[in-house]
Parts: structure tokens; C-alpha cells; sequence
């Protein structure tokens, strides 16, 4: 069985309850071998859209597909046991109305066997967001700087600046009402997201956006610092493992280049003997 149901994972009702808790620990995955690391660390891995920049080189996630998703999503799930397992609906998958996005949702969870679905948008969003949540789709809403409409605002910049900030108060207060068991308030002033933490009951997840949060999420890539050309302020690294991959990928072609690989202990002698697989 791939759906989700059908393991000991934390579910979206537990998330739900961790409001004004011990901070909910999320973070972003796409492969198998990543979502290993992260599940005993975290309550909720986040298959994002964007894998779409992180994994593809795409240069927005506005090219990411539904079958990418799926197959990521998939992924993940091998190398999962206890931490909730949530697969964004990608751009295109879920804007026409609610019927769609059940239609999309439900492939995410019966092929990628996520318990729960993330979509962008506030306000706009609520009516998708209560025809999911009454089918059986939990949804985690995602407000504040929303990538997939980066057309729309011009770029990834901060949202909810000055009178702005009202736009976002609603969309948090609409997402709430229509069922959603927790929302990603991502690039926002901090008083306004601690402001919105206060003002909802249900958990916010910040990214660039406060402390006060009722958790954290960011992408796995970014704190393990694999890019060196992508800093942005909201990021903390906990690791240089690009520059330290990078360097270790230098001294394999030296060694190749200069017969120091493979050596003795890397190669099979005469002796050998059929069935040595190691
Ligand atoms: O796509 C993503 O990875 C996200 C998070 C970083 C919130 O939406």
C-alpha cells in the first residue's frame, strides 16, 4: 500500500493541536534518501514545488507538474515512518475551481500517499480550501509571498508591508475558517506574523517571518548550504556541503587524472571469486 492512513506517521489533526506548542519542525524533501535524514528530526516533511528549482534548474516553480509531484512525492514516502508527509499542489493543478483541485489532490494521495495537500492563496482560496477539507483532503494553506504568483507581485519580495497588511490578516483569518489545519506564512514583516499567530487558532509555519511562529519550515537544500549563490536573509546554514561536495569532486578528478584512483584496495584480484559482490 503506498496511500497514506496506513502507517504510524504524526497526522493533520496532531499538527492541528500543536498550536502555541513546542514549535513545529518542517522542512522541505524530494528524495528518498534525504527524507531518511529528516524524519526523526521533523513533524511534517514537505515535498514543495520547489523541487522544481532546487532539483530541475527550473528558474520558477511555475513549470512544475503535476507527475514531477507525484514522483517526488513518491519518493519521500519510501523514506518516511513518523513525520507528516505533505505534497504541494503545483501551479496550474488547482486555480480553476474546487472540483480540480480535488481531482489533483487525489492523485497526490493515492499515488504519492501524502496525508495532506499544500496550495497557495489567502482569501481567493478559501472555497477550494472547504470543498478539499469537507472530502477528505487535509490542507495546509500557504499566504504572505506566494512563489507561484511571482508574476503578479514582481518578484519574491516581502509581502504585507504597511497598509498591505490587512490582505494578509485576511487571507490567514479566510484559510482558517475554510478548514485548513495549519498555514505557511512565508517573506512577511515579523510583527505581523506574530500578530497573525496570536489573531488564528490554527498553527502558522513561518518562513521569513517570526519566531513566534508555531513553526518553522525551510528548504532542505538552503540549510544545508548547497548553493553558493543563493543566500537569501530568511535562511540560516547549518552546513557548507556544496563548496565541501564541490572540493571533494575536485579531488577525485585529481586522483583519476593522476592514477592515485583506483587504487589496491579498489580493485579485484585474480582470486576473486564469483558471488564477491562487495
Ligand atoms: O515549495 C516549497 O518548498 C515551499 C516551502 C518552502 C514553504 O512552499
Amino acid at each position: 500500500m503506498s496511500a497514506a492512513g496506513d502507517t504510524n506517521a504524526i497526522t493533520p489533526p496532531e499538527i492541528r493541536l500543536r498550536k502555541g506548542q513546542t514549535p513545529l519542525v518542517c522542512l522541505t524533501a524530494y528524495t528518498t534518501p534525504i527524507a531518511k535524514l529528516v524524519d526523526r528530526h521533523c513533524d511534517i516533511v514537505l515535498v514543495g514545488d520547489s523541487v522544481g528549482m532546487v532539483l530541475h534548474g527550473l528558474s520558477s516553480t511555475l513549470g512544475v507538474t503535476l507527475d514531477m509531484m507525484i514522483m517526488h512525492g513518491k519518493a519521500v514516502r519510501r523514506g518516511l515512518e513518523r513525520a507528516l508527509l505533505v505534497v504541494d499542489l503545483p501551479f496550474g493543478s488547482y486555480e480553476e475551481g474546487p472540483e480540480q483541485a480535488f481531482r489533483n489532490a487525489a492523485r497526490l494521495m493515492a499515488e504519492a500517499g501524502c496525508a495532506a495537500v499544500k496550495l497557495e492563496g489567502g482569501e481567493s482560496m478559501a472555497a477550494t480550501i472547504r470543498f478539499l477539507t469537507a472530502r477528505g483532503v487535509p490542507v495546509m494553506a500557504h499566504v504572505g509571498l506566494t512563489p507561484q504568483a511571482v508574476n503578479t507581485f514582481g518578484g519574491y519580495c516581502v509581502q504585507g508591508l504597511g497598509d498591505d497588511a490587512e490582505r494578509i490578516r485576511r487571507d490567514a483569518g479566510a484559510v482558517t475558517e475554510a478548514g485548513a489545519f495549519s498555514v505557511v506564512l512565508e517573506k512577511v514583516p515579523e510583527p505581523l506574523a506574530k500578530a497573525i499567530t496570536a489573531q488564528i487558532a490554527i498553527p502558522t509555519i513561518g518562513i521569513g517571518a517570526s519566531p513566534a511562529c508555531d513553526g518553522q519550515i525551510l528548504v532542505v537544500d538552503d540549510i544545508l548550504g548547497m548553493f553558493t549563490d543563493f543566500r537569501p536573509k530568511f535562511v540560516k546554514r547549518y552546513a557548507e556541503l556544496g563548496s565541501e561536495a564541490e572540493a571533494a569532486i575536485g579531488t577525485y578528478a585529481a586522483d583519476v587524472r593522476d592514477r592515485r584512483f583506483p587504487a589496491a584496495e579498489h580493485v579485484y584480484a585474480a582470486a576473486s571469486r564469483p558471488g564477491d559482490f562487495a
